[in-house]
């Protein structure tokens, strides 16, 4: 059985003898013999950093019922520095044994996908699910559908890149409608107008959702009678900032900071970690915080909030959409098509979503706790059913 503090799996501590950078992989748990989880650089990265974030990654795989272990890579080292791109290919060369065998990393902050894949082509590794390929009865049947999923666009944009969005507002969706309020209450402020927060307000706008403000690293643009997101979609530059040109003439500018003044029922963290403090959280006048960002509240604040009956949609299971529909893409759950990964996504978040919100109405703690709950259960289930460590599922 597994509990929630349990050792990790697996900690590995790297030194690069060229730079002096260090460099971190933990293995929370395997399941199937696999874990999954990025790999980030930023200068100040530490062990326990990486231990924290793999054991969310975890929650997440848990959260979403995807029989795969959590894990998570780190470098301490300036990722915009002349010398990132080779420290990222010495590290990858020093844990190249677990990358071939269980480990299944991507992008993160600081390290770009197409960095990460230039750095394994490089290593000879191929694919950065290099691991979960090789567990493939049919790697190479395995390969094309990943190949054809990770690039099939949607409305121009690229199918990764809005399914994450996508399980946000399906997240809102369902807690909205276990509050059991009419059509058309709900408004909605969005926080980060990047392929999280982009894709979010897209969707909760096409749900009925009026989105009355988004916020980027450059301010927020208001409008109470409802945005114009396709309009604003279409200003994004690749940075998701909004080319304040393309703003209609009853749109409002409010600098940055102002972002929780914004009145709206949902508020959707999508940008930045630590977002909602103890410090500002007062200011927070929604009825709902749907967290689509890594840790935008801190405990602090989440503990305010509650204490006002505003219930805070966790993280671990707001944001699981694109890690759910990568794997459920790899095990063959679902084909390349989008309209089957948008199918499978909203029917797996809607009922983890309205399963802890019936939690929390029943008086059963928070829906982090719930939440928390019901992931470490599956995390157990999976323990049972998957046994040792090295047993594996195949991947057809
Ligand atoms: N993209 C995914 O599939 C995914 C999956 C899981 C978690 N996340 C998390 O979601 C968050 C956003 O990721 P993303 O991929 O959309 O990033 P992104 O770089 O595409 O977009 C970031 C957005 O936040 C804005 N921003 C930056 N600083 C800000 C500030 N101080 N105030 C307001 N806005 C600010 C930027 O202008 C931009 O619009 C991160 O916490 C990330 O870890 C993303």
């Amino acid at each position: 059985m597994v509990s929630e503090r349990h050792e990790p799996f697996l900690r590995v501590e790297w030194n690069d003898p060229e730079s002096g950078a260090k460099g971190y992989v933990v293995v929370d748990r395997l399941v199937g013999g696999i874990a999954t989880g990025g790999t980030r650089m930023r200068r100040g990265c530490t062990m326990g950093e990486v231990e924290d974030l793999a054991r969310g990654m975890s929650y997440k795989t848990g959260a979403l019922k995807i029989p795969v272990g959590g894990a998570k890579g780190g470098l301490d080292f300036d990722p915009h520095g002349p010398e990132a791109k080779e420290i990222l290919g010495r590290f990858v060369r020093a844990v190249r044994p677990l990358l071939e065998t269980y480990w299944v990393t991507a992008e993160d902050l600081g390290v770009p996908q197409p960095l990460l894949d230039s750095v394994f082509d490089e290593a000879g590794l191929g694919m950065s699910l290099h691991a979960a390929l090789r567990r493939s009865e049919n790697p190479g049947k395995t390969l094309s559908r990943v190949r054809e999923a990770f690039t099939v666009e949607v409305e121009g944009i690229a199918l990764p890149d809005v399914i994450g969005g996508y399980g946000v507002a399906e997240a809102a969706r369902a807690a909205i409608e276990s509050l059991g309020w009419p059509d058309g209450r709900a408004r909605t402020v969005v926080q980060g107008f990047g392929s999280m927060g982009g894709s979010t307000a897209r969707y909760l706008d096409r749900m009925g959702v009026k989105v009355v403000g988004v916020v980027d690293a450059k301010g927020a643009i208001v409008n109470p009678d409802g945005l114009d997101v396709e309009r604003l979609l279409k200003a994004r530059t690749e940075y998701g900032e909004i080319n304040r040109a393309a703003l209609r003439e009853k749109d409002g500018e409010l600098p940055v900071e102002e972002w929780l003044s914004i009145e709206a029922e949902v508020l959707v963290p999508a940008a930045v970690s630590y977002a909602i403090t103890a410090e500002n959280c007062e200011l927070v006048n929604a009825e709902i915080i749907v967290e689509a960002a890594n840790v935008p509240t801190t405990a602090e604040a989440e503990a305010r909030l509650l204490e006002r009956n505003i219930p805070v949609i966790p993280d671990f299971i707001v944001n699981a959409g694109a890690v759910g529909w990568a794997w459920w893409t790899l095990f063959g759950d679902i084909t390349a098509e989008p309209e089957e990964a948008f199918g499978k996504l909203s029917e797996e978040m809607r009922r983890a979503v309205s399963e802890i919100m019936a939690a929390w109405k029943r008086g059963e703690g928070s829906p982090r706790e719930a939440a928390r709950r019901i992931s470490q259960s599956n995390l157990d289930e999976f323990a049972l059913e998957y046994g040792e460590a090295s047993q594996t599922r195949n991947i057809l």
